[in-house]
């Protein structure tokens, strides 16, 4: 017994002094900063998100000494984007999220004057090792010269907490061959492969070439027996057609045996009801020959059909799985939290799976931990717009099998005249989400000039719809069909409109089985005085 309590008082110091200094050092950066949470309406409860300040993308996403990483682009001194920092949050169960202090800030000659810009995580030799783009922008004297070199630098740590810039940076440049842009070359990820080092690192061809064309998205392949010195191997995919003119943010896994390559192209042009987004993120899958550098890979297809969902970032969870976090926000909008002293969100994360040519997201089962009371109901025929006792609220886990025989809507935060209407229509399979109503409006832009206030999926024909739907103060993500489809989106209601109604279409709606779970709270929340 006594050697129980020994062993218990150790753990407890020892995880005293591993938090400890760090929360404190947390505390001084937010009382450094001058931005702080002064309204948590829209703050996300379980979704990761900036103590304060900016978040765009997810970065270094990785396991470290038994812990997982993430780290996302960030500004810590103001509510929208500015040179970049990384901020950083560790946990133990990829649900429950610690702040750490800010891992990199824009500080030497080849990240001080545009960030350290986006890059990603590996454990090696005791070490959390974080490969990252340096950013600089330079004085525009001629059209005919670039206005940014962007080079790859490494940042090591052997606490997982501070970083130190190696001396050798940077690590990579643009290599000087023909067709590589040298100043459009970001966002690398590193991964190992027999006892080899590779990174892949998003890129296009130069501007517009001699014959008028349009650049062309791309991503580079390199190798390295160190993560220091590094090799250029090869351009293993190039935009082709309505692509894209830059390809970022690459991420690339062998997943259930196929190689997966995902990156978030720019510029791609709508097509029909199909890239209504500014930019767009994207899986390829294929085989990659890693002795010649080739990849031998089919079309792009979209990862997420929601409005907000961008840039996202893949790791190996400790028992293999690949798992994806997502920014939950997209360029070009507004973020109406930014009048708040934060802005900007990452998804929940989500579990890949390759079946039947498709790669199949699902949120991972993590997620359960955070369920705290559960309502369920089966098999209601409705006749006319419902409520069900005790489903309803700004946060929570809806899991719902419906029939698809027939026409529905699902009204999702719904109060006074606000409401987020998910719709399916049975005689085309076509799965719609709409936010014309659903609180402060958000626009969503695209590149060919048109504003558009919904988003659809085409789903494969079925006899039921099944859903899985993630509620949290201002973000839905739906899960369809265990991993068919996934759509992610941002919404900006009063904290009060929280209820839930199913209406019928197309006569009745059956609803084979609901569920409802109240979920607790996975980051912490801001201190708001
Ligand atoms: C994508 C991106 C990355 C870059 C980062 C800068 O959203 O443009 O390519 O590294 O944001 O914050």
């Amino acid at each position: 017994m006594r050697k129980f309590f020994k062993k218990m008082l150790t753990a407890a110091v020892t995880a005293a002094c591993f938090f400890m200094p760090v929360s404190s050092q947390v505390e001084a950066a937010v009382e450094r900063n001058p931005v702080t949470v002064t309204n948590a309406r829209w703050y996300p409860a379980y979704h990761i998100a900036p103590y304060a300040g900016w978040a765009n993308d997810p970065n270094g996403f990785c396991t470290y000494k038994g812990d997982y990483h993430f780290f996302y682009q960030h500004y810590p001194y103001a509510t929208h984007w500015g040179p970049m920092h990384w901020g950083h949050v560790v946990s133990k169960d990829l649900v429950h999220w610690q702040n750490l202090p800010v891992a990199l800030e824009p500080d030497h000659i080849y990240d001080a004057s545009g960030g350290c810009f986006s890059g990603s995580g590996i454990e090696k030799d005791g070490k959390l090792y974080l490969i990252y783009t340096g950013h600089v922008d330079l004085p525009v004297i001629s059209k005919d010269y670039a206005d940014r070199i962007e080079s790859q630098n490494v940042a090591v740590s052997d606490d997982g907490v501070h970083f130190e810039k190696i001396a050798e940076n940077p690590v990579i440049y643009a290599p000087k061959v023909e067709g590589v842009s040298q100043s459009d070359f970001r966002d690398p990820k590193v991964w190992q492969h027999n006892g080899k080092y590779y990174a892949i690192v998003g890129s296009r061809t130069p501007t517009v070439d001699p014959a008028g064309n349009e650049a062309k998205g791309q991503i580079v392949l390199f190798e390295s027996d160190d993560l220091i010195n590094w090799n250029y191997k090869n351009i293993i995919a190039r935009a082709e057609g309505n692509q894209g003119f830059m390809w970022e943010c690459p991420n690339f896994a062998n997943i259930d045996g196929q190689d997966v390559l995902i990156f978030s192209p720019q510029g791609v042009k709508p097509e029909g009801n199909k890239y209504l987004n500014w930019h767009q993120s994207v899986y390829m899958l294929g085989n990659l020959n890693y002795n010649t550098g080739t990849f031998t890979h089919g079309n792009f297809d979209i990862l997420d059909y929601g409005f907000d969902f961008y840039a996202p970032q893949i790791t190996q969870a400790l028992d293999g799985r690949t798992i994806l976090i997502g920014w939950l926000d997209m360029w070009a909008g507004k973020f109406p939290e930014d009048t708040d002293g934060w802005a900007c969100q990452m998804t929940v994360p989500r579990e890949l799976h390759v079946k039947g040519g498709k790669l199949l997201t699902t949120p991972i089962e993590e997620l359960k931990s955070l369920r705290i009371s559960e309502t369920s109901y089966q098999n209601l025929t409705l006749t006319k717009k419902s409520s069900l006792k005790n489903i309803s609220g700004a946060t929570g886990e809806l899991i719902a099998t419906i029939d698809a025989k027939n026409s529905f809507d699902i009204e999702l935060r719904s109060g006074g005249s606000e409401k987020t209407v998910l719709s399916y229509n049975a005689k085309n399979n076509i799965f719609k989400i709409n936010r014309a109503k659903s609180g402060v409006f958000v626009e969503s832009n695209n590149i060919a000039g048109n504003k558009t206030v919904e988003r659809e999926v085409k789903l494969n024909p079925a006899s039921e719809i099944k859903l899985q739907i993630f509620l949290d103060r201002s973000s839905i993500e739906i899960f369809i069909n265990d991993g068919e489809a996934v759509m992610s989106t941002r919404v900006y209601p009063k904290e009060t409109s929280t209820g839930i109604n199913f209406v019928p279409r197309s006569g009745s709606m059956t609803i084979r089985n609901i569920s409802f779970y109240t979920l607790g709270e996975g980051i912490p929340q801001p201190n708001i005085k």
